[in-house]
């Protein structure tokens, strides 16, 4: 029995629609949030002005909601660096014919570097784990190329949009197996008939990525909006939010969704430091010394603790982090503001942790007024659906099956 009401609302459901049927994404991103939903549900609470945070971003969706429903006020927070770029290209205006303008120039100096030996040898290669593990000698080069040249460009806004079809380059021309978000390389028979036209690869990726910004995401961008995102977990102290749409993590990077995995290439050729690290300072990603014995989560996590108390320590781990990350986050909400979190319920060991309940708990215990929790069937979204939560090879069950749409309010 729930203690915070769940309403099932097949108009969530969007059934055969997917992400791009409203907004093709520059850049492929885990467990995006479809933008039907943001933009369904603020017109349901009749929300369209105020300003808006999204303490987990990833690429942004949430902030096409709220431009589709009028507001002009938004921030985002994300730690994996690729993810901020993704969102930073979609929602930066730019002048278009600077773009093009730098679009000519980035064209004509890497082929101009590619004709010219002696060119090629002031080419720094960045450091990237295993580096032959992952590329060729030849998509190195070519890479390290496009890599330069971008660097050499003037305009910081307009690299953001080229770096964004670089790291599908990266990707795409590694010996990684593409339909995978976690890193696995190839079959040696495929990496022997692998050969990747990087440079050309990159620029139709570069034309698609200018082109749906300019049709999808440009239009949107008027004057008066600022979307300010930053690569950092959000903070106390930053005050003055009248709504927060967001869709955390599931669970822990490590047993759910691995996004420091699936960015680690893209993220070290970016220069990040730390790339490899990513998922350990994700959510859930630390070790915590006892599993948690409070709110509505503890029975679950209880149970997982009588056949293995490994994973009840790394369950409850997602779950402190989660908690403290909602302490934060209604702390910063203006009275009066609603919060609106898109979760799944994961099982782990066969075991179904309520995750949107605990969220509605903890907002409640931070002084909201749960309002509704909507369930909606998961059918559309860019994520592993099965996975071995008994962690016994080859033994799966469905994890989710449906979404929860969480809606409380401030209420002092
Ligand atoms: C479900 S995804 C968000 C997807 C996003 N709505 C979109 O459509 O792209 C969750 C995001 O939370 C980020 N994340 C995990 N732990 C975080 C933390 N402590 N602070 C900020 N972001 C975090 C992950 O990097 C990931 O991008």
């Amino acid at each position: 029995m729930n203690k915070y009401n769940v309403v099932r609302n097949t108009k969530y459901d969007y059934t055969g629609q997917s992400y791009s049927s409203v907004y093709p994404n520059l850049h492929r991103y885990p467990a995006t949030m479809i933008p039907q939903i943001g933009i369904d549900i603020l017109k349901e609470f009749d929300i369209s002005s105020g300003n808006m945070l999204d303490p987990y971003c990833g690429s942004g969706s949430s902030f096409i909601c709220g431009l589709e429903c009028g507001i002009k006020k938004m921030s985002g927070f994300d730690i994996n660096p690729l993810a901020v770029l993704i969102a930073k290209a979609k929602f930066t205006k730019l002048n278009i014919k600077e773009v093009e303008i730098a679009y000519q120039k980035l064209r004509n100096s890497v082929f101009e570097m590619m004709k010219n030996e002696k060119h090629l040898k002031k080419i720094h290669v960045p450091e990237i784990t295993n580096i032959y593990f992952w590329f060729s000698d030849t998509v190195v080069k070519n890479l390290s190329v496009i890599k330069y040249c971008i660097d050499e460009l003037e305009n910081e806004k307009i690299k953001n949009i080229f770096f964004v079809p670089f790291s599908e380059t990266v990707r795409e021309c590694s010996y990684t197996r593409n339909n995978e978000f976690k890193l696995y390389r190839m079959k040696p028979e495929e990496i022997h008939n692998f050969n990747p036209d990087v440079i050309g690869y990159y620029f139709k990726k570069l034309s698609d990525i200018i082109q749906c910004y300019k049709l999808y995401y440009l239009p949107k961008l008027k004057k008066n909006t600022s979307i300010k995102i930053y690569s950092e977990p959000f903070k106390k102290g930053i005050k003055g939010y009248d709504l927060v749409l967001t869709s955390p993590p599931y669970g822990d990077s490590r047993t759910t969704v691995a996004y420091g995995q699936f960015s680690a290439l893209s993220n070290e050729w970016l220069g990040i430091s730390d790339a490899r690290k990513i998922d350990s300072i994700l959510m859930g990603g630390r070790r915590v010394p006892e599993i948690m014995k409070d709110n509505c989560i503890a029975d679950s996590i209880r149970k997982i603790n009588n056949v293995d108390s490994k994973r009840a320590l790394e369950v409850s781990s997602f779950y402190f982090d989660l908690k403290e990350s909602i302490n934060t986050v209604a702390k910063n909400i203006n009275i009066g503001g609603t919060i609106i979190y898109i979760v799944g319920n994961r099982t782990v060991k066969n075991i179904l942790l309520p995750t949107d309940q605990f969220i509605a708990e903890v907002f409640e215990e931070n002084g909201f007024k749960h309002l509704i929790t909507y369930e909606r069937a998961l059918s559309n979204k860019a994520m592993p659906s099965r996975n071995s939560p008994t962690n016994i090879a080859g033994k799966t069950v469905n994890t989710m099956l449906y979404e929860y749409i969480v809606v409380c309010k401030n209420t002092g």
